[in-house]
């Protein structure tokens, strides 16, 4: 029985990330990546969109087979519109499934019913009634999201998820579709629907946020504040236009700010920068170096003050360690803002264990360098030790 601060991670890397420019994978690669997002220790994939094409339909299905293999293993969700051939694709789709789930999906905002759907309020809250009870006809867990919730009106956001609950739906998820909430508003909004949403005690509220205005994991954790206890959010933050939450800034967020964020999760924290490398790897484009706990240059130390302070001890410029989150990398980077400290310390790492007179030497002539180069790798420095026009300094190098 899962705890009341147990944070349900829904993974979208597969469905709304893949969506994005640049991000399409194949059907090989979308299950090495699904095996990956069990490894970690997600409780839902979300594997695809299964009426969308032929391809998405076997890569949701072959998830389903191969990665749900047990109640321990993840969920896995097919996404649906509220139309009959949406919901029997997605059905068939995770059939194999040993747990799984049928996400559907209508506007509920009235721009979206004029400019998108064009239908009325009331054929939407028709729509959702007689698709959410054809889903639970082939799914015992059914999660509803009325598309562009953050711009619905109240009351009529309130009336949808109430024809969603009484329908069968499990979860309720409640886009930030556009990225437009603010953090204070998505608690409030939270606080508002578990109050007036009847039954809303037997179902879990989730989040799914987009970071349009670069609030996506603001907003998700101000969700869970709002009694949230689904995340929905994306592998390095991919996702449609500026992307969804992103999933390790969440997961490092609560593990590093529990007395903040008082909340458990099944995912293996030591898996998170193994799964943002892999998909980096699997779609061609890494996130940026700056990118908050999986970049590379996350736990990068490369100016002289900051190098002194973490070599001395590594809390005075890390809070959290880059071991915790599976970074194995180098974190001091040599350049030309680094210390005679962080040299000696590089030096001594790669064998090189220099008197002060030639470690005193050898900084002179890597600032020299520094200065004319942007990255010094350990053969730029191994090289200093041999400079052609100086004479090699003498090394107990092992
Ligand atoms: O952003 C969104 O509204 C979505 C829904 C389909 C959940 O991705
Ligand atoms: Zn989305």
């Amino acid at each position: 029985m899962a705890s009341d601060n147990q944070i349900v991670f829904f993974d979208t890397t597969l469905r709304d990330g893949e969506q994005s420019p640049g991000c399409t994978m194949h059907h090989a690669e979308k299950l090495r990546f699904a095996h990956q997002l069990a490894n970690l220790g997600v409780d839902i994939i979300e594997a695809g969109f299964a009426i969308a094409s032929h391809g998405d339909f076997n890569s949701v299905q072959a998830i389903a087979r191969e990665v749900s293999t047990s109640a321990k293993a993840p969920r896995i969700a097919s996404l649906a519109r509220c139309k009959r051939e949406d919901i029997e694709a997605a059905a068939r789709a995770i059939e194999p499934a040993a747990k799984n789930r049928i996400h559907i999906f209508l506007s509920t905002s009235d721009l979206h019913l004029a400019a998108k759907l064009k239908i009325s309020r009331e054929q939407a809250l028709d729509q959702i009634a007689q698709s959410v009870a054809l889903a639970r006809g082939y799914a015992e867990d059914v999660e509803f999201s009325p598309e562009d919730a953050t711009r619905t009106d109240l009351e009529f956001l309130i009336k949808a998820c109430t024809v969603a609950v009484q329908a069968g739906a499990t979860t309720l998820n409640i886009p930030d579709t556009v990225g437009y909430t603010t953090p204070a508003e998505y608690t409030q909004l939270f606080r508002t629907l578990r109050s007036r949403v009847p039954n809303s005690g037997n179902i879990i509220f989730s989040t799914h946020c987009h970071d349009d205005l670069g609030m996506a994991v603001a907003n998700s954790l101000a969700g869970v504040e709002g009694g949230a206890r689904q995340i929905e959010c994306a592998i390095n933050g991919i996702g449609e236009r500026a992307g969804n939450a992103a999933l390790e800034e969440i997961a490092a967020a609560i593990a590093t700010r529990h007395d903040r964020y008082p909340y458990t999760s099944n995912l293996v924290m030591t898996e998170l920068y193994p799964t943002s490398k892999m998909l980096g790897e699997i779609i061609s484009f890494n996130c940026s170096p700056n990118k908050a706990v999986v970049g590379a240059n996350a736990f990068a130390h490369e100016s002289g003050i900051h190098q002194h302070g973490v070599l001395a001890n590594p809390l005075t410029y890390e809070i959290m360690t880059p071991a915790s989150v599976g970074f194995t990398g180098q974190n001091i980077v040599l350049g030309k803002h680094s210390g005679r400290r962080a040299l000696e310390h590089r030096l001594t790492e790669l064998g090189h264990k220099l008197s002060r007179e030639e470690l005193d030497t050898v900084y002179n002539r890597f600032t020299e360098l520094a200065d004319r180069k942007k990255s010094i790798y350990d053969q730029d420095i191994i090289a200093l030790l041999h400079a052609h026009d100086a004479e090699p300094l003498v090394t107990n190098a092992s």
